[in-house]
């Protein structure tokens, strides 16, 4: 074993991994992301579908890949290279956590971009920008951020300045205390922006839009969304959890604390859901709109709600804190690997990592302007990279942790890491790991690359 594991130190209890782990998963996969993927496939069959593949694919993969984090309780490179030093997995291994390190790492020079859109989203609320916008200055507005490069370098690089500045502390302290208080204040707040919304809105087109299903709606495509979204969404498949998981201490229950995680990263998601769509429906936004969608509907909620500057401004700071708590854990895998493995300070090792995304980074903002060109397959950079890390890179990486969880790691050895009283409950996640969520993952991914 490593003699430098665990030099990140622990987790002081297990609610601080569950507020870090849900940190990691609330972020703009859940403000942003889905309810314009909700939108785009069709509304309630979608959330039909998502909530099941939360419970068989997210959830197990999810608990597996923590579980792992905690039986060396080093960083994920050196896990897997612990495992095969003693023989218990192949080396050749090494190179899943390499690659859900290096799936993160791409994630996050886009999602840095984004972030950077809820920072100048952050500054005009602040300025009252959106005071008393109509439909159409809301969409000119954000069409505005998206044809200024300079200016979405400048929230990219701040982004990446404090994604640094975080991830270089230990995520261990500083971290959890910042979202132990963020989190309850961005589920209060938008509990009762959901209200408001609702209350202004087309409540009824809304409950019908997203808790209306009919069979014919559960296409192909929506399960692939859907199956995508819930990985991204709890942030699996990239070594985030997996980095995580070895800063928990040995008494916790695996399965109680990924459960809320799940609880947690839904309910988000869903009140996101009820804040956009009765503004969207009452208004002329076409639900379909893709990612400008909450970026448009949001000013026009704000811009025309009393107090809305106020509001407005705590909103999109909450944005930002939860997108920030999401990205650290994008990067944690190599910086705890830098440090742990060669002692560079955690500091530096960020920064080195974070100016190679910052340059990703971009290529992808050029790519919403000046170099809005096609680079492979008809689509720009932005496009190709979204599509390679969520249709290839996640599901992959998600696929093999789960396979080297499910059918190498030694079946006591999980027993022991899961300890749970319940041993029923154990058999069930692993049955269910090994004979629900990777043949679901496996068949869906494959189906999706031939086409079906
Ligand atoms: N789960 C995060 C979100 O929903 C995104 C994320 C992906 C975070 C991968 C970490 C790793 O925004």
């Amino acid at each position: 074993m490593p003699e430098s594991r665990c030099l990140q130190g622990i987790w002081s209890s297990p609610w601080i991994f569950i507020f870090a782990a849900s940190g990691s998963a609330v972020g703009l996969g859940n403000i942003w992301r889905f309810p314009y993927v909700l939108g785009q496939n069709g509304g309630g069959a979608f959330l039909l579908v998502y909530c099941l593949c939360l419970l068989l694919v997210g959830l197990p993969v999810l608990m597996a890949e923590v579980a792992l984090g905690r039986t060396v309780r080093s960083n994920p490179i050196d896990t897997v290279n612990d495992l095969s030093e003693r023989r218990i997995v192949h080396p050749a291994w090494v190179f899943v956590p390499w690659l859900a390190g290096v799936t993160g790492f791409l994630i996050l020079a886009f999602y840095s971009v984004i972030a950077g859109w809820s920072l100048a989203y952050l500054q005009r609320a602040i300025s009252g920008d959106f005071m008393g916008i109509s439909q159409s200055g809301a969409s000119d507005m954000f069409n505005a951020l998206l044809a200024t490069p300079s200016e979405m370098l400048l929230w990219h690089s701040m982004f990446m300045l404090l994604v640094v500045i975080t991830v270089g502390q230990s995520v261990t302290r500083g971290l959890s205390a910042v979202v132990r208080f963020l989190l309850p204040v961005l589920v209060v707040s938008l509990g009762l922006l959901a209200i408001y919304s609702v209350s202004v809105g087309d409540m009824p087109a809304t409950l019908q839009f997203m808790f209306q299903w009919a069979w014919k709606d559960i296409t192909f495509d929506v399960v692939l969304a859907a199956v995508g979204m819930a990985l991204f969404s709890l942030s699996v498949g990239m070594g985030a959890m997996f980095a995580y998981g070895a800063y928990i201490n040995k008494r916790m229950s695996i399965a109680r604390a990924c459960s809320i995680v799940v609880g947690v990263d839904l309910l988000v998601a869903l009140l996101a859901g009820l804040v956009i769509f009765p503004l969207v429906f009452a208004s002329q936004i076409d639900v379909q709109a893709g990612p400008s969608l909450t970026f448009v509907s949001l000013p026009l909620i704000f811009g025309n709600l009393f107090g809305g500057q106020f509001f407005a401004s705590v909103f999109f700071l909450l944005l930002v804190v939860a997108a920030l708590t999401s990205a650290i854990s994008m990067l944690e895998l190599f910086v705890a690997w830098l440090h742990e493995r060669f002692y560079i300070a955690r500091l530096k090792a960020a920064f080195l990592m974070g100016i190679v995304v910052w340059f990703i980074g971009i290529a992808v903002l050029l790519s919403f302007n000046q170099w809005d060109i096609s680079i492979a397959f008809g689509l720009n950079f932005f496009e190709l990279l979204d599509k390679v890390t969520s249709l290839i890179l996640l599901p992959v990486g998600a696929i093999l942790l789960s396979i080297l969880v499910a059918w190498f790691i030694p079946h006591s050895m999980l027993q022991n890491e899961m300890i749970t009283k319940n041993v029923n409950h154990f058999q069930w996640w692993y049955k269910v790991l090994k004979y629900i969520s990777i043949p679901a993952m496996v068949v869906i991914t494959l189906a999706g690359w031939i086409g079906v």
